[in-house]
């Protein structure tokens, strides 16, 4: 594997292609990076570690490029386990190793893993001097947890930025992004965001604008490969995420019992795409995981969402959709919405609550059929929500 990023800095983060889901919960096709990095320096400086059960061959990279060396600081960037459970390991191994985190870290710290010895604490924008380089500790709280910040090698302008432009999928021998099949990581980076750190957007804009006067050459995030090449582009999408800026695009979701929802879904997918909008993609959620919904709602600007009335409420795959997007606090979307009952509607009337709720622009006509919906014109009521959503999506 290549291991120098630049100068000194070493990636001896691993792997993961065994964990089928993230968290328990998001599916992970491509696999998933945690990544750390080694600055070999008159001080030797670990930024981060990684999952625990990956820390036999952590070790053995950091020991191919110090040998016997000691570490003489980690610096925690962020104390989720996926980053920090090697910690009382590495301390084992390296008994006189000092900690570096911030107040909220230290806390952690304590909690996580019981350890209050050997800690060092820094405030934000402190500096450290190690040898030739010289780190400044940049505080971005809430990206994803309390205590995230960001570790910055003055001169050599590198970027260690904990979760903030990670993404799933794991990294190949070359972990630099000139090696990296773009068309992968930039939905992957998509799918991370939206489902691990989306509900951050107000944080992460922070952080971004935060650290804009730095001079960034490469970014070493906690997951996914080092952004060199791709850093412009990166920032740019993390913004964009972050302000919850969909391109024009619209996403039709549906849960459908019977198939009469799916059938309103289909015409309206037909109507839409007739109309010219750019990127439609529709998700039968009874078929599809919601962590790629939620990556495409961020991708776009328009949600149309469908649902059968299931005792007198949404049908549950649709209701648990709202539920993570209302948790992600998503902003600006257009939305339209369309169902189906057999003897009493429930479902359109929720959906436009909840549309309400999240201060979405709803788009007109709903399209709600009873039964069969034999005595409604779906055809045409589609062809017509399609030409009120053309005329927004794409201003
Ligand atoms: Fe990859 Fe928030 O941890």
């Amino acid at each position: 594997m290549k291991r120098e990023i630049t100068n000194n800095v070493y990636y001896v983060g691993v792997n993961d292609n065994t964990t089928t889901l993230f968290e328990r919960l998001w599916p992970l096709p491509y696999g998933v990076s945690y990544n750390a990095y080694l600055i070999k320096d008159k001080i030797n400086v670990l930024i981060d570690t990684v999952e625990y059960s990956y820390n036999d061959i952590f070790f053995s990279q950091i020991e191919e490029i110090i040998g016997n060396e000691k570490i003489d600081y980690v610096v925690v960037n962020h104390m989720e386990p996926d980053h920090s459970s090697s910690l009382l390991k590495l301390i084992e191994k390296y008994p006189d190793i000092q900690i570096i985190g911030n107040i909220k870290t230290l806390g952690m710290l304590s909690g996580f893993y019981g350890i209050t010895k050997n800690v060092k604490e820094v405030k934000d924008g402190e500096t450290l001097n190690i040898g030739e380089k010289t780190l400044t500790f940049h505080l971005t709280p809430m990206v994803h947890w309390p205590e995230t910040m960001m570790t910055y090698i003055n001169g050599d302008g590198v970027l260690f930025s904990g979760d903030a432009f990670g993404t799933f999928g794991a990294v190949g021998e070359d972990v630099m992004d000139e090696a990296a099949d773009m068309t992968i990581f930039t939905d992957e980076m998509y799918r991370y965001y939206s489902n691990i750190v989306g509900k951050y957007g107000g944080p992460v804009e922070k952080a971004i604008e935060k650290l804009s006067s730095l001079p960034i050459n490469y970014i070493c995030s906690t997951h996914g490969p080092v952004w060199k090449k791709y850093v412009p582009q990166i920032v740019e999408q993390y913004l964009k995420m972050a302000r919850y800026q969909g391109d024009e695009g619209v996403v039709i979701a549906y849960g459908s019992m019977y198939g009469h929802t799916a059938d309103v879904a289909k015409n309206i997918y037909d109507a839409v795409v007739e109309a010219g909008i750019k990127n439609v993609v529709m998700h039968d959620l009874s078929e599809v995981d919601a962590s790629y919904v939620l990556r495409d709602v961020f991708k776009y600007n328009t949600l149309i969402l469908g649902s059968p009335t299931y005792n007198a409420e949404l049908f549950p795959k649709v209701a648990d959709l709202c539920v993570k997007l209302e948790g992600r606090m998503i902003k600006n979307k257009n939305f339209a919405c369309f169902g189906s009952f057999s003897w009493a509607g429930a479902a359109v009337k929720r959906l436009t609550a909840f549309a309400e709720g999240m201060k979405w622009q709803i788009i007109e006509p709903k399209i709600e059929i009873k039964q069969a919906g034999l005595d409604v014109d779906v055809k045409a009521l589609s062809k017509q929500l399609a030409e009120n959503i053309k005329a927004v999506v794409s201003c």
